[in-house]
């Protein structure tokens, strides 16, 4: 452990099998007024807009909605929530869906009373919050992104091609409560699911291969990489499956709620390169990942080759007898791509939807982190999708 850190997660969970009735728990701490905030109709679909309106109504409260968050959100949605929001005098926005509606609430918490283009002020500049900021509840139903318990909003502006993540440093922008069922998770489609598995896995990654430091998160990083290993063979296999769906939906909460960056640093570009093909397919955000990870890890094995050794023994059980580091290092990422493979994940970003003539827009579009082992230039980002395609 090398660096000094602030943790403080204030966000209260409640998970498991009929843990909406929770909802009742909370909805008298905040006023009259709760816009409700959902995506394109699953809710509709499996119940859980019925079960959520039902609750809503037994506790007296005036419900406005905002129906049809894209995934990947866009900034024009952010926009159109604005007015509506401010319209209801919002005194409690409650998110049910994924990742994309989570993130799309804590964008409109922070943005509904701003006074300047929230774009520029938290997208452009990265400042934080100076004006109110609208408490959000959350009740999940896709597990991937983390954004359950985190302070983090990734928005899509379609004009300048450019999807951005902040991660607000004040943890007033975490929901205050989120509700996690798995059962919820269970009406998502195959697709859907494996995504949000790699997503997981690789938020986990990004935290793991940094630094050269002996750090408690990286035995905790392993950890959860075990766990979402097996759980998510076992749900691959037999989607219906709650204990691997349950498994699989609380590592995702630990894999991206800030405790296993504590004190190290971290890389993020997969993300970085991921979103910026998401920027330019809308594809789904864990497929963005899958596609460049393994050309991105390839890149950067020669300056980490000590964390690509031991990821390849303590997580993928590669043998490391008889065998060069780099050998050894291989072996783990091929044993990764194999995985991969066995999920149905996207394994280049040509199947979704990239062209040789997009590259150099979206290595322009991709924001470059400096603390992995090797920072790519432009021409290495270029590489890096070249080597994807
Ligand atoms: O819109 P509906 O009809 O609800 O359908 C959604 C959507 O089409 C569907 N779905 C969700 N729950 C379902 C379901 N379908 C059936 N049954 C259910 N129970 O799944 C589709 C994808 O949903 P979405 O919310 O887009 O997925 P995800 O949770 O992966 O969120 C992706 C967004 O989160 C951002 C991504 O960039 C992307 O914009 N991220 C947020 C992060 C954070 N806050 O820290 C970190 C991540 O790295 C990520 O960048
Ligand atoms: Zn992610």
């Amino acid at each position: 452990m090398l660096g000094n850190f602030t943790y403080c997660n204030p966000t209260k969970l409640y998970f498991g099998k009929g843990a909406l009735r929770n909802l009742s728990n909370e909805l008298p701490k905040y006023g009259k007024n709760v816009v409700l905030i959902y995506g394109g109709g699953s809710i509709k679909k499996n119940g859980i807009y019925d079960e959520i309106c039902k609750i809503l109504r037994e506790n007296g409260k005036t419900v406005t909605e905002i129906a049809g968050v894209m995934p990947n959100p866009t900034l024009e949605k952010l926009y159109e929530g604005i007015a509506i929001v401010r319209k209801a005098n919002a005194d409690l926005l409650l998110a049910a869906g994924g990742g994309s509606v989570c993130d799309y609430t804590k964008a409109l918490s922070v943005s509904a009373y701003c006074e300047e283009d929230p774009w520029e002020k938290y997208y452009i500049r990265f400042e934080e919050p100076t004006c109110t900021i609208l408490p959000v509840g959350c009740v999940l139903t896709m597990a991937g992104t983390g954004s359950e318990m985190n302070a983090g909003a990734v928005i899509t502006n379609r004009k300048t091609k450019q999807k951005i993540g902040h991660v607000f440093e004040d943890e007033a922008v975490m929901p205050k409560f989120s509700i996690l069922d798995p059962m919820y998770t269970l009406t998502l489609p195959h697709y859907q699911m494996v995504a949000g598995i790699y997503d997981i896995f690789n938020h986990i990654c990004e935290q793991y291969f940094s630094g050269d430091d002996d750090n408690t998160s990286d035995y905790l990083a392993e950890g959860l990489m075990h766990s979402l290993l097996h759980a998510s063979r076992v749900a691959n296999n037999d989607m219906q499956n709650y204990e691997a769906r349950s498994n699989i939906m609380w590592t995702a909460t630990w894999a991206l709620n800030t405790l296993i960056s504590r004190g190290k640093s971290t890389d993020w570009m997969v993300h970085m390169i991921g979103q910026a093909v998401g920027a330019y397919t809308n594809a789904t955000h864990g497929m963005t990942l899958a596609a460049v990870s393994l050309a991105y890890y390839r890149s950067v094995l020669p300056y980490g080759l000590p964390k690509f050794k031991r990821f390849a023994c303590n997580v993928w059980g590669v043998d490391p007898s008889g065998k060069t580091d780099e050998q050894i290092a291989e072996e783990g990422l091929a044993a990764m791509a194999a995985w991969m493979r066995e999920l149905g994940l996207a394994m280049n970003i040509t199947e979704l939807g990239v062209t040789p003539d997009m590259l150099e827009g979206i290595a322009q579009s991709t924001i470059l982190l400096p603390s992995g082992y090797h920072v790519p230039d432009r021409d290495g980002v270029i590489e890096i999708l070249k080597n994807s395609l």
